[in-house]
């Protein structure tokens, strides 16, 4: 797929195909995203795979959205503080970690996309709930959720904003 495509067709997809996604695609999902540029190159980011039933349930009961009950694979994206603070103190821990994870998880969708499959970028969750349910230790902090799998519904209409209203100002 040429990349405007991958672009083009990148939507988020709510409802998704119970058709498994093998482990190979997935770790190839993965290995392709981490060519994503991080702060000094540490990667400060790290990923849940949830694929069993019984975790898929438990992370749609933490988080009460339904893409979470058809998607076969959700990726819960964190930013690992501990780790960015070891070179960069308070901005890597509050700033370089979170924007780790975040640039990871778009290149994340934008692979899923190029493979066939669908996604949506989930932040609508309780953080500290989140981290209890899946046991995830202090220095790890839930970025984003990435419900994946084979699309099953269509996207909403695209709307977005004219490039005049996002340019602030040409100097
Ligand atoms: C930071 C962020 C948080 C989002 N949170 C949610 C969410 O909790 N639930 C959801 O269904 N979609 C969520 N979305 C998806 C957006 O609604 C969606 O990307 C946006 O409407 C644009 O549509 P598109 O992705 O099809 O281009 C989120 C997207 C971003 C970037």
């Amino acid at each position: 797929m040429e990349f405007q495509e991958v672009l083009q067709n990148r939507h988020a997809i709510r409802n998704f195909d119970s058709k498994e996604i093998p482990e190979e695609t997935i770790r190839e999902i993965i290995e392709l995203a981490e060519l994503a540029p991080s702060a000094g190159n540490i990667q400060a980011y790290t990923v849940v795979v949830v694929r069993s039933a019984g975790n898929r349930k438990k992370l749609h009961e933490t988080v009460g959205q339904d893409p979470l009950m058809t998607a076969p694979v959700s990726f819960i994206v964190c930013g690992n503080g501990k780790e960015s603070a070891a070179k960069y103190e308070d901005r890597g821990k509050n700033l370089y970690a979170v924007q780790d994870a975040t640039i990871f998880a778009a290149y994340l969708q934008l692979v899923i996309t190029s493979q066939g499959l669908a996604s949506v970028w989930m932040g609508g969750f309780d953080e500290e709930a989140l981290k209890k349910s899946f046991d995830l230790p202090e220095e790890l902090r839930p970025i984003c959720i990435i419900p994946m799998g084979y699309p099953a519904g269509e996207p909403r209409p695209r709307v977005r904003k004219s490039v005049n209203e996002v340019i602030y100002k040409t100097m």
